[in-house]
Parts: C-alpha cells; sequence; structure tokens
C-alpha cells in the first residue's frame, strides 16, 4: 500500500525532470586496463589488472589495481568477478545473498569459455559449439573502475531480444534503443513507466532463437543504469553504469530459455513451497474501517457464493499507524482475536501488515522503547550519543531497525510473538510487510521532519457505521455494523492533506554540502572511504531525484560499518527474510508466508511479492502479464500477483471483470483497493460477480495443476509461469508477446487485451489445441494470430496444448480445504500422435516437511493412461486422492490404465465429448 493518491500527487501526473548527468568525456578519456600475472587455477584463471595509463578520475577516485578472477563453476556456469585489489569497495554480505558452490569443473567440460585479452584488458564469454556464439563481449571498450562509477559495455546483436533487469514497468522485451533500466528501490505509486519501481535484480536473459538463450547476472547491489542502445558507430549494446560495488558476473549457458531460468535459481536460490492454501482468492482494502467491516466483506463474499480463502486488513487496524498494536476502538484487541478464530473455523486464513519504520516519540510505546533499549535502530550518522536517525512515515517520526544488527532479529521477532501469537493473541496466517524500500514521507534528505510528519498518523475520516442489526453471515451476533462505536478520535491528527510541495527551507539543494563521510570500519569489503554518499557524480536516473529522496538519507551506517548507499536495495529484502524467520519461530513446523513490496536478486529464496500499488487501469490490467512474466520465469519469484481490479483510483465494473478472470491466471490472487477509491470486491457488481465466480471456479479445478507447477519451479528452478518464446524458442513470433501467458506447460491464457473491448487477436503457435472452456479441437491450425469476437467480459481465452494431461479436481469448493476433499479428473488432451504427458504433486500442504507425498509422471499413449513416480500421501479429514475420471478431448475411445493394476475403464459417460466415468471399482486411492 501506499501513499494513494493524494500524497504522492506530486510525482504522478508530472514528468520529473531529468537530473542532469555530468558529460562523460572524462570517462571515455579513461584509460582502461591491463592484464598481467594471468594465473591458471585448473578451472579457471586469476589476473592482475593494472590501470592502463593516467587516472581519469571522472566520477570518483579510478583505481589503480583490481583483480580478474574467472571461475568456470558449473557446466554451465562461469563466474567472472573483477574486484579492487584493496578489498575496500563494497560487496554484498554472505548472509544476504549466499554464494553458490563453485564445483571447480574443468574449462574443457565448461559449456563455455573465458577469452581474455590483456592489453587493453577486455574479455568475452563464448558458448562453444558449432557457430561459438559470443555472448558478452566488452571489446573495443574501456573497464572504467572507480570508487563511485564502474562502467563497461558489451556489444550486442542488433535488435537483441533482452528481458528482465526487473522491476519496471516497461515492455517484456526490453526496447534496444535509448533505452535504461535504474536499479533504486523507490517508492513508486502509479508504477511510472521508465522508472525504477520497488524491486532490483539485475539478472537479464538474451535470447537469440535458435542460438539459444544465456543469462547474465550481475551480483551488485549499488544504484545503477543498465543502458540499452546504439553506438555512434550504430553498434548495439548493453552498458553497466554502477555507482559503487565491484563486477561480479555470472553467466549462465542456457541454452533453452528454461535451462537458463533453472541456472540463476542455483545461483539466486530455489523459491521455498508456498501453502496450498495462499492458492485461494484474497481480498483486501485499505478503508475497512473497522473490524466489523472486516467481517461484513467475508459475509458478503458468502452470501454471494464466491469463494473467499484468505481476508487482509491494512494499516487501519493499527493504532495510530504504529506497528504491534491495534486501534483500541475500530479493531479492538478481544475483537480481532475472535475475527480470526471465526474466519479460521469457516477454514479462511487472515493477513495482517508490518511497516519497518517505528514510531519514535513516545516512551511508552513498547516496540520503541524495547527496540531502543536493544539498540537496533540506525544510529544518525555523525550524530551524538548514539541518538537514532529519524524520518517520516504513517505514524510520524519514525526510526528504522537495522537489519544488519545482530539483536534485530530477535527485537522483531519477539514483537511479531507478541500480538500475533497463537495462543490468546491475533493468530495470523502470514504477514505483510510494505513500505521496506525504505519509504520515507521525508521527501528530501534535509527535510524538516515536524514539517514532514504533520498529517501522519492520517486523521480517520469516515463516519461511524450506524448498526443496522443485520446479521453477518457465518458470524457472531456481536459482529454486527455499531456493536462497536467506531469514532473519530482526538488522538488522531486533524485531517490535514499530505504536502506536494516540499517545504521552502528543505528547497534549497545547493545550500547542502554533502558530507564527506568516513565509514565506520574502512575497507573490508564495507566501501571505500572518502565517498560522497549523498550527491555521487554520476547519477543515476532515479524517478524521485536523489539517491535519498523518499528514502533512507544514503549517507547513513548500518550496524557492520556499511552504508545505506551500498545496502539501500537490499532493505526489503533483508526485513522480508527476518519476517520469514519470525513467522518460522511462530509456527516452526509450517511454510511461512511473508509478503513483501521491496526486492533484491535472491528475495525469492524465502518471501513472495506482489507488484504494489497499480492503478485501476486498463494500461495497468495490462502491465500485470509482463511484469508476472519477468518475476516468475527471470527472477525466480513464483509467488507473484498484481492487485486484483487496481490498487489507486476507482475500478470499473468490466475491468475489474476482465481483471478477475486474468488474476486467476497469476500465482497471487488477491483483490486489493486503496483508502479514497470505492470498494471493489467481486460481490459489488454483477459483472465482476460472474466473472470472478467463474474464474475461481476454474482456478480451483486447476489448483494441484498449479501447485504441480510451483512445486516443480522450487525443486528444479523450471519456471511455472512462462512466455511464449520459452515453449517455441526457435518461433520469432513468440519473443516479443507480453499479452499471452502459459499457465503451467499446458494452458495458454490469452485475455481480452484492449480497453473495453470484446475483441482479441493473439497467437496460437504451430500444434493441437483445444478451448478450455468447451473441450473442443480448436480449428485453426496455429503458428498464426487468431481472432476471436465477441469475448464477454465473464471470458477469458483459456487454451490446452495438444500432448498434456492436466490433473483437475471434479468440482471446484468454497474453501481450499473443502476443495481437497473433491477426487480428480484427469483432462487429456492428446498432440498429433494422440499422446499426452503430465505431472501430479500431492502433499499434505502447510508443512515444511512433507515425509510423503505423491509424485507422479502421467503418461497417454495407445489410448492407454499410465502413470510412474511415487505415491506415498496419505490423505486425512476426508481429503480425497482418487481419480475418479478422466476426460480426453477431441476424440473418442481410449482407456485408462495404470502400471500397478489392471484398470480398464468401459464405463463410458459420454462419447460426444470422450469423458469416462471410472466405474467405482476402478477408483485409484493413492
Ligand atoms: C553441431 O552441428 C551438428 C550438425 O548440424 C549437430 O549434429 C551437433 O549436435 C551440433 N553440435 C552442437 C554442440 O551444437
Ligand atoms: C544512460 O541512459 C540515461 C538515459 O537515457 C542517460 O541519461 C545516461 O547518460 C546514460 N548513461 C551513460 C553512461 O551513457
Ligand atoms: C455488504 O452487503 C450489503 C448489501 O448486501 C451492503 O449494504 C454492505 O455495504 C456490504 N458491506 C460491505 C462491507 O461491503
Ligand atoms: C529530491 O531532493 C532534492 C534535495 O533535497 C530536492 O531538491 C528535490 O526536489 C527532491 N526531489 C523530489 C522529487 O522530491
Ligand atoms: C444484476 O443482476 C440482477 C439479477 O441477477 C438483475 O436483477 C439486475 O438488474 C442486474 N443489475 C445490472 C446493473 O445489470
Ligand atoms: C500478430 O499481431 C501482432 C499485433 O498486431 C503483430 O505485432 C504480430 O506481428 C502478429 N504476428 C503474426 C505472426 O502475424
Ligand atoms: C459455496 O457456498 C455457497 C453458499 O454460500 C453455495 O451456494 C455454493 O454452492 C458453494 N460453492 C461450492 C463450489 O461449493
Amino acid at each position: 500500500m501506499r501513499v494513494g493518491s493524494f500524497a504522492f500527487a506530486a510525482y504522478c501526473g508530472l514528468t520529473l525532470a531529468a537530473p542532469t548527468i555530468t558529460k562523460r568525456a572524462s570517462v571515455d578519456d579513461c584509460p582502461g586496463y591491463k592484464a598481467t600475472n594471468v594465473e591458471d587455477t585448473g578451472s579457471g584463471l586469476k589476473v592482475d589488472l593494472t590501470l592502463a595509463g593516467a587516472r581519469c578520475d571522472s566520477y570518483s577516485e579510478d583505481l589503480q589495481d583490481l583483480v580478474l578472477e574467472v571461475e568456470y563453476q558449473t557446466e554451465d556456469r562461469l563466474h567472472v568477478h573483477i574486484y579492487d585489489a584493496g578489498l575496500n569497495q563494497y560487496q554484498v554480505q554472505d548472509g544476504v545473498f549466499p554464494r553458490p558452490e563453485n564445483k571447480k569443473t574443468s574449462p574443457s567440460d565448461s559449456l563455455l569459455e573465458f577469452k581474455l585479452n590483456e592489453n587493453p584488458f577486455s574479455f568475452q564469454v563464448i558458448r562453444k559449439g558449432n557457430n561459438s556464439e559470443i555472448l558478452f563481449d566488452t571489446t573495443g571498450h574501456k573497464l572504467v573502475f572507480e570508487s563511485q562509477y564502474l562502467g563497461l559495455r558489451t556489444n550486442l546483436p542488433d535488435n537483441p531480444n533482452i528481458y528482465g533487469l526487473g522491476e519496471s514497468s516497461d515492455p517484456f522485451r526490453l526496447p534496444t534503443q535509448g533505452y535504461h533500466r535504474t536499479l533504486w528501490n523507490s517508492e513508486s505509486p502509479y508504477l511510472p513507466f521508465n522508472s525504477n519501481l520497488y524491486g532490483s535484480h539485475p539478472v537479464y536473459f538474451d535470447h537469440r532463437g535458435a542460438s539459444g538463450t544465456h543469462g547474465v547476472f550481475l551480483l551488485n547491489a549499488d544504484g545503477m543504469d543498465v543502458n540499452i542502445s546504439k553506438g555512434d558507430d550504430g553498434k548495439q549494446y548493453l552498458e553497466y553504469n554502477v555507482i559503487g560495488g565491484t563486477f561480479d558476473f555470472y553467466f549462465l549457458a542456457g541454452k533453452q530459455p528454461s535451462d537458463v531460468s533453472r541456472q540463476y535459481a542455483e545461483v539466486a536460490g530455489y523459491s521455498p513451497m508456498y501453502p496450498y492454501w495462499t492458492f485461494g482468492f484474497q481480498q483486501c482494502k485499505y478503508g475497512y474501517w473497522d473490524v466489523n467491516m472486516v467481517a461484513e466483506v467475508v459475509g458478503n463474499y458468502s452470501k454471494a457464493g464466491i469463494p473467499l480463502e484468505v481476508m487482509w486488513t491494512d494499516i487501519d487496524y493499527m493504532d495510530r499507524r504504529r506497528d504491534f498494536t491495534t486501534d483500541p476502538e475500530n479493531f479492538p484487541h478481544h475483537k480481532m482475536v475472535e475475527l480470526v478464530d471465526t474466519l479460521h473455523s469457516r477454514n479462511q486464513k487472515y493477513i495482517l501488515i508490518l511497516d519497518p519504520s517505528i514510531y519514535a516519540k513516545d516512551r511508552s510505546y513498547g516496540p520503541y522503547q524495547r527496540g531502543d533499549s536493544a539498540g537496533i535502530f540506525i544510529k544518525k550518522t555523525g550524530g551524538s550519543n548514539g541518538e537514532d536517525y529519524l524520518g517520516v512515515q504513517w505514524p510520524g517520526i519514525v526510526a528504522w531497525p537495522d537489519w544488519f544488527h545482530p539483536d534485530t532479529q530477535d527485537w522483531w521477532t519477539n514483537e511479531i510473538i507478541g500480538l500475533f501469537n497463537s495462543s490468546g493473541g491475533i493468530d495470523i496466517d502470514g504477514l505483510w510487510v510494505d513500505m521496506n524500500e525504505a519509504s520515507n514521507f521525508c521527501h528530501n534528505y534535509n527535510c524538516n521532519l515536524e514539517e514532514a510528519a504533520v498529517g501522519n498518523p492520517p486523521a480517520l475520516t469516515h463516519t461511524p457505521r450506524p448498526n443496522t442489526g443485520r446479521p453477518i453471515e457465518g458470524f457472531p451476533k456481536d459482529f454486527q455494523p455499531g456493536s462497536t462505536t467506531p469514532s473519530v478520535k482526538a488522538r488522531y491528527a486533524s485531517p490535514v492533506k499530505h504536502r506536494n510541495t516540499l517545504p521552502a527551507a528543505a528547497r534549497g539543494m545547493a545550500a547542502i554540502a554533502s558530507p564527506q563521510v568516513n565509514s565506520r570500519e574502512l575497507g573490508a569489503k564495507k566501501g571505500m572511504p572518502r565517498r560522497d554518499l549523498l550527491t555521487p557524480k554520476y547519477k543515476i536516473q532515479n524517478h524521485v531525484g536523489e539517491l535519498s529522496n523518499s528514502t533512507l538519507r544514503t549517507d547513513q551506517a548500518n550496524y557492520d560499518g556499511t552504508m545505506q548507499y551500498d545496502t539501500h536495495n537490499l532493505y526489503g529484502h533483508m526485513m522480508g527474510w527476518k519476517t520469514h524467520e519470525a513467522m518460522l519461530k511462530r509456527r516452526p513446523t509450517k511454510r511461512p508466508f511473508v509478503m513483501t513490496r521491496s526486492t533484491f536478486a535472491g528475495t525469492g529464496r524465502k518471501i513472495n511479492h506482489w507488484f504494489g500499488d497499480n492503478e485501476s487501469s486498463w494500461e495497468h490490467y495490462r502491465l500485470t502479464i509482463r511484469q508476472m512474466l519477468t518475476f516468475v520465469s527471470m527472477h525466480q519469484m513464483p509467488m507473484v500477483g498484481s492487485d486484483v481490479c487496481g490498487f489507486n483510483s476507482p475500478a470499473e465494473e468490466r475491468m475489474c471483470a476482465r481483471w478477475a478472470l486474468l488474476g486467476a491466471f497469476q500465482p497471487f490472487y488477491r483483490n486489493h483497493a486503496e483508502i479514497s477509491t470505492p470498494q471493489q470486491e467481486f460481490y459489488q457488481w454483477n459483472l465482476t460477480r460472474i466473472a470472478g465466480k467463474k474464474a475461481i471456479d476454474a482456478r480451483y479445478k486447476l489448483m494441484d495443476y498449479a501447485y504441480t507447477g510451483l512445486y516443480r519451479q522450487t525443486t528444479k528452478g523450471e519456471p511455472w509461469i512462462k512466455p511464449l518464446f520459452f515453449e517455441y524458442p526457435e518461433d520469432a513470433n513468440t519473443f516479443n508477446i507480453q499479452t499471452q501467458w502459459f499457465y503451467g506447460d499446458s494452458l495458454l491464457i490469452s485475455p481480452v487485451i484492449d480497453d473495453y473491448s470484446d475483441t482479441v487477436t493473439f497467437y496460437l503457435p504451430k500444434g493441437n489445441w483445444y478451448d478450455y472452456w468447451t473441450g473442443n479441437k480448436v480449428p485453426e491450425l496455429g503458428g498464426a494470430n487468431i481472432t476471436r469476437s465477441n469475448v464477454s467480459f465473464t471470458d477469458i481465452p483459456v487454451f490446452i496444448k495438444g500432448g498434456s494431461i492436466i490433473p483437475t479436481r471434479l468440482n471446484s469448493a468454497n474453501t481450499t480445504t473443502e476443495l481437497r476433499k473433491q477426487p480428480f479428473n484427469f483432462l487429456i488432451a492428446p498432440d498429433e500422435n494422440g499422446e499426452a504427458t503430465g505431472r501430479l504433486y500431492i502433499d499434505e500442504g502447510e508443512l515444511i516437511d512433507q515425509p510423503d507425498i505423491t509424485e507422479l509422471e502421467l503418461t497417454w499413449k495407445d489410448g492407454k493412461l499410465s502413470s510412474t513416480g511415487t505415491r506415498d500421501y496419505n490423505p486425512s479429514n476426508g481429503e480425497s486422492v482418487e481419480f475418479k475420471q478422466i476426460t480426453v478431448l477431441g476424440q473418442d475411445g481410449g482407456s485408462y490404465s495404470d502400471p500397478n493394476t489392471k484398470y480398464d475403464a468401459k464405463t463410458k459417460v459420454s462419447r460426444k465429448t470422450g469423458q469416462w466415468k471410472l466405474n467405482e471399482d476402478f477408483q485409484v486411492s493413492l
């Protein structure tokens, strides 16, 4: 959430003037490096790099001596690290990004080859093979390595297909001319175009059709512009412009697109498995005024017959927007406990939000007091007596936890367990961490705290809701509007709007001297001393201006001596991971569910992400698809999604209906809206009610198929949501597609894309396709664009790829608990040869350790279904793992068989659709 339409109005409508860039002439005059002392390590090289001429000191101090380390880490991964010989430059801490194991492969066994040019130093990374593809090539470009500017350019083929480098709202296939991607995590309401957003993932995929795909990951957390353009000579390039750290590259050989995903997972980590229930439909809104209203939304979903799995509450529940409190009048603690108990008794879940900022102006506020006495807040660098560094957030003037402090985890865990304990506390099922870029309402680094804090916490402007006497479906009597008396209280500030302009005093930037800060501990990979940490000379294209704008000042030190300048992009990542740890402490045997707004490469190892504060617009409906594709297939964050129907601005019925359908085919499925917008639950309109029901019905029947896909990604790194080119890497028609995707291996989703339209043109690759909704074979042959008209607002085109077996539940249900009692139906969509394959993974759904699982590879051949694998999962609580039915699409005939038994299903139900009902005797109990 956040900062809705009012607070950041200044950023939303206006295009900000780009900060001026110091001319690069001096960089072009830099001498580059020369390589000497080339040492063969058996599985790589160690080389000295020395500045090849006079220092140019273009943006900062040139570093004289560097080390180049080349490691053939595995057959398909090459590690190339260029760092300062003095080991002063910042390197991401191991605990924050655990490094992959170096398996010390012999270069001759590697798919890749590193080619060194000694003087001037440059290098190439080549994929061996018939056409020895040059993947990365710095030939002709000098390396620039300064304490606050790193520059490196690689030549690329013309019109390259580059993807990744998230998070952005830009085209999925990145523009190739005059384009830059800035990586600097930032508060970004309305997800502005061509801007840095909440997350930084310095990894790109370069797809070259039949020649293969490779990946390049730069392990560097400092701010950067990655420029993709053509030089004056017309040559295509990609260029890194980084304001610190080292050039720590991982080259991933591919050569299929999914191979690169797999190889990246080996570096950045595999996602954990998420609870089965997290695939259920979820509802939230900033501006559910009181606990009764929360209950009423849940009740209204029941009344409308729309399954709701998870209810969320935004910062509304907090007392004056303070973490670890509940509003005593509108969300009294005992009612919150009762709410969660009631939800749990209905097999529903509850999730709450936390922000990292801790109100720092009330000595009696426990979380601050305890944090302060543990000394875990970020200290004001250069301040006296260890005073806290302060800023402004929802509750007013705040301090921020220093995640590098060794005691921060315990403090955070204790606060979480204190409020959210399962015996007598608010027994939440997941946590949502927000504002963790970290966002600071003190919008520029020298702002006046008191002035910036005016209006925070924001006043509650709603009027108390009358007691209608109307019971809430499924809730105890005391959950009725009016049964507590919400009221606007003097405890809250008077309703003052956030200012859109900066106070005069803060505007004059020139007057602010940039302090030359010394790190507490110099060197030791913590960053060079004597840097300009506030206003470095190379200005990345941060859409909120200076590095420190709307966040913590970048000249503040962390406990371990590193600086916010270098670690800024890790703040949300670390907060998320610490929260994950706290959730594990609460429920040690269960898979935690923690959702974060801000991310860095590798965040997906533990937690998931939603795409932040989007807008209720068709543009952002479309944007959802490319963000999902990038995050799942390229950033290894497989449980992601947008705020369905959009967060900011009012949602419109037809758009929301389309989004309800689209959202059902993204991994994480939550409807969420901002405080000043009208409610947009699916029960609010006819179209969204119908579309929502249909979408949830389909999603739930397909839940085990999706769960199997997620499981595969968590174990193999193979993405379960894929762009079309992953499946058709040689079909150039697919490279640019950003409005369609594969949900699992077999379902091609092609929603209506244009505003208010009922017509969609989409690409159908060559092959057999079946309409998911009718089961009919698609008449077209594929390999071409297809147009469908009259697609109602409650429909979404979904096609099954020929050759697929899709496990489905026979019927949907109102909760995933009920869903798991449904037996299975296998949808079989044969290919040209009448064959198909598929997979099914089943486990208990919530436990971290799953001793007994079922994992099947399914094959349909010669009219028989067979399976191999393990079948150890023991259902309990009325769950079903019965194979009740198979449905063969598009043809007649067939039988059912299993390798361990001899089944022959003769009881054909409907010849027309090729559907059989297995005789009771033929049911398979796993
Ligand atoms: C090289 O080309 C030959 C013939 O086209 C092919 O059989 C072989 O697999 C190729 N080798 C590699 C490593 O791509
Ligand atoms: C990178 O691109 C941005 C935006 O086009 C531009 O302002 C900047 O000068 C470029 N950086 C370099 C080093 O060329
Ligand atoms: C629930 O539905 C009733 C009408 O059926 C409506 O008056 C009320 O506003 C709804 N409540 C919420 C919180 O959506
Ligand atoms: C960023 O901060 C600078 C320095 O205080 C200020 O001049 C500028 O207006 C700020 N930009 C925005 C968009 O707030
Ligand atoms: C919504 O559907 C109901 C019947 O289900 C109908 O009576 C009502 O007129 C519809 N409303 C609109 C705005 O179409
Ligand atoms: C399909 O339509 C899109 C959008 O009009 C177009 O860019 C693309 O080239 C078309 N593809 C084919 C194979 O005709
Ligand atoms: C969900 O519950 C409603 C009643 O609230 C019922 O009408 C509907 O059939 C149930 N849906 C499923 C799929 O069981």
